[in-house]
């Protein structure tokens, strides 16, 4: 792929896919895969040496407190893990206390949070960086491993069909904005009631308009018709974390969207399937179908790592 350099992201906040035009998703794409290629031939540059990124988590995590950590100590950084017990936002002391006096410590701040405003009042007063690790809205750094697994297995973003088949939730929002400003087409099948929220869909519509990408944006109820003609199916658990206590009704009124093999079948014979992790084998993804040719659910997990040390290069080297 091409990327146009010379966007300085240096200083700046991730907290949606928003945040960052077109070029610079981009950009953090090509400079995840360089170093990727670079770490492959052996090659760790450095880059972090005398840095620290603060990792705040509200909530549970295996991919995102792992892979963060992983990228920092790659690139010669380190990273600090701030558990829920430890810094309790908003109960021990207020966001803006912590977020000051954090950014007078560390160089990065990277937060799982349960409500998006969290986050976003994290950036308002911190200092330094300040990443989304996921929150109930969105989780801006999954969509970014998403496309460059995307990018490494089709060689291309633009034009693609991708299926999202679940509940509209944080994952699906960040994917509808990625797709909307990278030019694929993202179709979203739900339950009624269980959709992605119209302003969602009508605001990644308007930044395909915006910024001219032929993305092609739509919300359907059945995932038969969703996953016609699709490069690419993604799917995620039924309940979030903070929905646990809905998980047994989500069961019964999600059902007939599990994806299976019967599923990928109804798609291109070329699909990709996609899951950001954890599974729920047997609800939203068939049993053992993360194991099957098509799936690049386990790549797309060690993605993370690479997406986020392009994201992290660019932020606070
Ligand atoms: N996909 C993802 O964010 O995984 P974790 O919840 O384990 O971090
Ligand atoms: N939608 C899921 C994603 C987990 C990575 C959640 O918020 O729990």
């Amino acid at each position: 792929m091409t990327a146009k350099l010379g966007y300085s992201l240096k200083g700046r906040h991730f907290i949606s896919v928003r945040d960052f035009l077109p070029e610079e998703l981009r950009q953090t794409l090509y400079v995840a895969q360089s170093l990727r290629s670079r770490l492959l031939m052996g090659d760790r540059p450095n880059i972090m040496e005398g840095k620290t990124l603060g990792m705040i988590f509200q909530k549970p995590s295996l991919r995102t407190v792992v892979s963060f950590q992983i990228a920092m100590n790659q690139m010669g950084g380190n990273a600090l893990y701030l558990g829920p017990d430890q810094i309790s936002i908003g109960k021990r002391e207020t966001t803006e206390d912590i977020a000051t006096v954090l950014s007078g410590y560390v160089d990065g701040i990277m937060a799982r949070v349960f409500g998006h405003n969290v986050v976003e009042d994290l950036s308002k007063y911190s200092r330094v960086p300040v990443i989304n690790g996921l929150s109930d809205f969105e989780h801006p750094c999954q969509a970014l491993g998403d496309m460059l697994t995307v990018l490494e297995r089709k060689g291309t973003l633009a034009g693609l069909k991708m299926t999202y088949v679940g509940d509209g939730n944080n994952v699906a929002n960040s994917l509808a904005f990625i797709a909307a400003r990278l030019g694929l087409h993202i179709s979203i099948a739900s339950p009624k009631g269980f959709e992605a929220k119209s302003k969602v869909l009508e605001t990644a519509a308007a930044d395909a308009k915006e910024f001219s990408t032929g993305s092609h944006i739509e919300q359907l109820n059945d995932p038969i018709k969703a996953v016609k003609d699709a490069d690419i199916i993604y799917t995620d658990v039924w309940a979030s974390m903070g929905q646990e206590a809905e998980r047994e009704e989500r069961k019964r009124i999600f059902k007939d969207y599990m994806v299976t093999s019967k599923m990928l079948d109804a798609a291109k014979s070329t699909v990709m399937l996609l899951h950001c992790l954890p599974a729920h084998y047997g609800e939203e993804i068939a049993e053992g179908l993360s194991k099957d040719a098509r799936s690049a659910i386990f790549p797309q997990a060690e993605n993370r790592l690479h997406a986020q040390k392009g994201l992290l290069a660019l932020l606070l080297s």
